[in-house]
């Protein structure tokens, strides 16, 4: 199956199980030779129960205090569900708009669709466990938001992987904390789970943050020259900030600490 197939049926479909869909054979069953045209952006298609929520439905996210309370774990793991499901469909979507950026790029994003279909099924599955259903309470758009002004790669780079998901190394572990303190250790675990791969997602950025960087400019002013209105380098980080998973993640020093000073 060809990567710009995959991209539009994840996009397109209208089901949970459309939206987890590989080909029998995963990875080594699709192909590259046909990226197509650039496509218009245009929104996902969603099950009904998913579709985009007006703000005024919106339930409130639980106090750090309160996980230990499964209905307010579920809201919690709710909210990150959905985090997943847009990243699932940003990152078809970029498959999509992207047709001409490099194969390695592309070969990339289609792993990490892999490990966000994993992590959204982690949360789906847990939501069940705890006597609810992924679509139960309202969702919301916030990474789509941002995706009609992502023009090139590297502003896509910048937002997801640099923004969203960086974020997620300060906010993964505080959560896993959070529901150690509340006596949930199933969902401390699978924060934990996405913590360890969301270094690796922060790593393609970095990676690519390299490649589309000009030479005269710094990691970090590249980065901010790249974001769209939406998001700011404050969105890219928590409140307790860990340096070594970006370490890990393979930035450099000075954008570390470029990141570490934003408030
Ligand atoms: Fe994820
Ligand atoms: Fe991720």
């Amino acid at each position: 199956m060809e990567l710009s197939t995959l991209a539009t049926r994840i996009l397109f479909a209208d089901t949970l199980e459309g939206k987890l869909f590989l080909p029998p054979g995963g990875l080594s069953a699709l192909t590259d030779r046909l990226p197509g045209e650039a496509r218009a952006w245009s929104a996902p298609s969603r099950p009904q129960a998913l579709a985009i929520a007006s703000r005024n439905q919106r339930v409130k996210f639980p106090h750090p205090d309160n996980f230990g309370d499964p209905q307010m774990a579920i809201r919690a793991l709710h909210t990150f569900a959905n985090h997943e499901l847009m990243a699932v469909e940003l990152m078809a979507w970029a498959l999509l708009a992207y047709p001409d950026a490099p194969a390695p790029f592309r070969a990339g994003l289609t792993r990490l669709i892999v490990d966000e279909q994993r992590h959204l099924s982690l949360y789906v599955d847990r939501i069940a466990e705890l006597g609810a259903t992924f679509g139960d309470l309202p969702v919301n758009d916030h990474f789509w938001r941002c995706a009609p002004e992502l023009s090139t790669p590297l502003k896509w780079v910048c937002a997801m992987n640099l923004t969203f998901e960086q974020g997620n190394l300060d906010h993964a572990p505080f959560f896993e904390e959070c529901f150690q303190k509340g006596g949930d250790e199933e969902s401390a675990r699978i924060m934990n789970i996405i913590y360890e791969d969301e270094i690796h997602h922060v790593g393609f950025g970095a990676r690519w943050l390299e490649y589309f960087r000009p030479e005269h400019q710094s990691s970090f002013e590249t980065y901010v020259q790249n974001l769209t209105f939406h998001n700011e380098p404050t969105r890219g980080r928590g409140e307790h900030f860990d340096a070594n998973a970006r370490r890990r993640a393979g930035l450099d020093q000075d954008f570390i600490e470029a990141m570490e000073s934003t408030t």
